[in-house]
């Protein structure tokens, strides 16, 4: 029996799955397959590289007829990208991480639905008074940027607080039963990150996904490294979430430093990151691993997550016959 919720309603889904917008891993084939699947992709914008984005909004919107959308980082928007990517006719745009409101007024105008992260009660607050139509509640389990709440005391909280708008959960769901537990915890369906970077579809080095694969969720660590060397100016709340290797074992506690060296450090990690060498790549991703062992496709992704979700709230009913 599907789970309609008011997202699969809102986008005529078959399941309350949302491909999270990992920028530079979300690109347009990933975000159609998952769309075509049944769920609802989105293109991770992430810092709104023009050429990026207009190469991958390209990709889905001739990969795809069902709904899909775009994410930006907030903080790092411009009206340029907003307007390339409304160009492509977006059926959502998320808004992560910063301050919705500027652009909340163009997003509605061009008729998508807006999804905003957020990381806490303030945020959710906040979130409401732009007029968004989903919250997503992100936990700190999440791979990628966020905050210190964890998604169980973190989801019900949203909802209780933003009702009637619609609560997604985000971070830490990688299988049926974390999306059957978002449900009970009165989410309208799951944003999912991690698992589907381990997806052929998915950019990114295949050895990378692999690596995610291999390792845990006891190998993660929160860390401003990447941050720090790019010149990415996060907010001071939000670090990221990445596997842990040997590149931030050398310099997580000596950012100092690092700092001094930002040009060859970039350049090293970058180098790590196209050749796929996993002890000195930037590999965001969450506590969740533990549940993936396996690079597959989005779509038999979907279709596992979404039927496993069904059947897991059928023995949760059985339990109480
Ligand atoms: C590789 C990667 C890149 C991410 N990049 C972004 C991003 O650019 N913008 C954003 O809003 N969230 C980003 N996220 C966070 C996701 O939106 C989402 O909150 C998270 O993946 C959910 O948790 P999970 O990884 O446990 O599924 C990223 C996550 C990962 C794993």
């Amino acid at each position: 029996v599907p789970i309609h919720t008011a997202l699969t309603r809102r986008f005529a889904l078959q399941h309350p799955i949302v491909l999270a917008p990992m920028g530079g891993v979300s690109g347009g084939r990933l975000a159609a397959t998952v769309s075509n699947a049944g769920a609802l992709g989105f293109v991770g914008g992430g810092y709104g590289d023009l050429a990026w984005v207009e190469r991958e909004l390209e990709l889905v919107a001739h990969g795809t007829t069902r709904p899909w959308g775009v994410g930006f980082i907030t903080w790092s928007l411009t009206p340029q990208v907003l307007d390339l990517a409304l160009r492509f006719k977006p059926c959502a745009v998320m808004l992560s991480f910063g301050d919705p409101v500027p652009w909340t007024t163009t997003i509605k105008a061009s008729g998508c639905a807006l999804f905003c992260q957020v990381q806490d009660r303030a945020g959710a607050a906040a979130a409401v008074t732009a007029g968004a139509d989903f919250v997503v509640a992100q936990g700190t389990e999440a791979g990628g940027h966020g905050g210190r709440r964890s998604t169980f005391p973190l989801v019900p909280a949203v909802a209780d607080m933003v009702a009637p708008t619609p609560v997604l959960a985000a971070g830490g769901v990688a299988d049926g039963r974390g999306l059957a537990a978002s449900i009970m915890l009165g989410a309208h369906g799951a944003v999912i990150g991690t698992r589907f970077y381990a997806s052929v579809e998915a950019l990114g080095h295949e050895k990378l996904k692999q690596e995610i694969a291999a390792r845990g969720g006891d190998d993660t660590v929160r860390t401003r490294l990447f941050d720090l060397i790019r010149g990415h100016s996060w907010p001071a709340r939000h670090d990221g979430r990445a596997v842990s290797n040997s590149f931030i074992a050398q310099w997580q506690d000596r950012q100092p430093e690092a700092t001094r060296h930002t040009a060859e450090l970039n350049d090293d990690f970058r180098q790590s990151q196209a050749s796929g060498d996993v002890d000195g790549a930037m590999i965001w991703a969450g506590e969740c691993m533990d549940l993936i062992r396996d690079v597959r496709p989005a779509a038999a992704l979907v279709h596992e997550i979404g039927v496993a979700a069904e059947m897991a709230i059928r023995r949760a009913q059985a339990l109480s016959a």
